[in-house]
């Protein structure tokens, strides 16, 4: 059945969804159910769990809620963001043909390019998903799967939405969109026909750099069946997020829409200043979205509602540079990982996409000279003065 949409505020809906007090002692926050098993009254007879794996309080909490701000029929919570894209992918029959982005995180690039075809006998075409036309040739009337991120991670580039929905549509196939840089206070897929939106929820829908947690949101318009598809396979495969994790991720949603509008705002900031000024900071490239010279801003000013907190550099000087850099900043912290509430900084070809292999990497666009950067909600004035004062004294490096 497919649930009304709600029609309050994101910021109440992120608060609010999915909860209310316990109906035992009125605490105002859901309790962490942690429990393994649950006592039966009588043979089918039960107050409507069994066994943690198939049924928590507190997970089904957090899920709900995530269901709420993603428009999604059904959510699901995993212990990563990567258990998510394994479980998702785990939709497919055995030798699928998937369309996915060339510019993945590291971890989902090795899970498609690696993992899939020898364990499940996928045939993965790879293929940048900002051109549509690419798309466009490389699907096939035998495609199940089309998987993008938008925006890429680390390169910061847009996929239009829509005409990939589109695209997938005219053979019957499902699509999955990687929103783990938007959140849904950015973006919601789902609302513009995606079948599937997964998360490293790890990063902005967690945001305080304390767990690792993932999220699959079914669309209630994706086919029929693949909701509770995406249930039996979080049973079946036993990828459930723990009831203390998910109590952790339902406390931090409620701050999700606060954070998200100063990390944009933040963001925002340093981007500007930075494309402004890139001779004298020795910057080749200043990659956000919300730039009105980002090739993608059109598409992303249509279908984002902010801009997100990653931004790429490349710098000037190579990777010895890059790596001054990143030792000479103390605010942005030199760490894999984003979303975070304080600002990280780090070097995509050597951490988070070690995996992909060097010919691609380069061919891509990750290059040694990339430097990715996390805007977190410190001070603006305090991130400024860091960055700054790390990109002028490295310049003779
Ligand atoms: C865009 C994106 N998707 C998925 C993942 C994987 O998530 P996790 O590290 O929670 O497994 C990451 C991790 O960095 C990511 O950046």
């Amino acid at each position: 059945m497919t649930r009304k949409p709600n029609q309050q505020r994101f910021e109440t809906r992120a608060i609010h969804a999915g909860q209310s007090p316990d109906p035992l002692t009125g605490a105002i926050v859901t309790p962490i159910y942690q429990a393994s098993t649950f006592v039966q009254d009588g043979i089918g007879e039960n107050k409507g769990y069994v066994y943690t794996r198939s049924g928590n309080p507190t997970r089904l909490t957090v899920e709900a809620c995530l269901a709420d701000l993603e428009s999604a029929e059904s959510a699901f919570v995993f212990p990563t963001g990567l258990a998510a894209a394994a479980t998702i992918l785990d939709l497919l029959e055995s030798g699928s043909h998937i369309v996915a982005h060339d510019d993945l995180y590291g971890g989902v690039y090795r899970l498609l390019a690696d993992l899939a075809p020898i364990t499940r006998g996928h045939s993965v075409t790879f293929v940048n998903f900002a051109d549509s036309a690419a798309v466009a040739a490389a699907t096939r009337d035998d495609t199940a799967m089309l998987w993008f991120e938008t925006p890429s991670n680390p390169l910061t580039r847009i996929v239009d939405i829509e005409a990939v929905v589109a695209i997938a549509r005219k053979v019957g196939a499902l699509t999955v969109c990687d929103n783990t840089f938007s959140s849904p206070y950015c973006q919601r897929p789902l609302e513009v026909g995606v079948s599937v939106v997964m998360h490293s929820a790890t990063k902005f829908l967690n945001g305080h750099s304390d767990l690792l947690a993932g999220v699959a949101a079914v669309s209630p318009t994706a086919p029929e069946g693949v909701a509770l598809r995406m249930k039996y396979l979080q049973n079946a495969l036993g990828s459930v997020l723990s009831p203390v994790d998910s109590a952790l991720l339902l406390r931090s949603l409620k701050t999700l829409a606060v954070r998200m509008e100063r990390h944009c705002e933040n963001a925002m900031k340093i981007a500007t200043h930075l494309s402004e000024n890139k001779e004298k900071f020795g910057l080749k490239e200043v990659w956000y979205p919300g730039l009105a010279d980002h090739p993608g801003h059109d598409i992303a000013a249509r279908q984002m509602h902010g801009y997100g907190a990653v931004i790429s550099l490349i710098v000037e000087g190579g990777q010895p540079r890059a790596d001054a850099i990143m030792k000479a900043t103390h605010l942005f912290q030199f760490a894999v990982s984003l979303g975070g509430v304080e600002s990280l900084i780090q070097h995509p070809a050597t951490l988070t996409h070690a995996t992909v292999p060097e010919a691609r990497r380069i061919e891509t666009g990750i290059v040694d000279d990339l430097v990715r950067l996390s805007v977190g909600i410190e001070g603006v004035e305090d991130l400024l003065a860091d960055i700054e004062v790390a990109l002028t004294g490295t310049l003779d490096v």
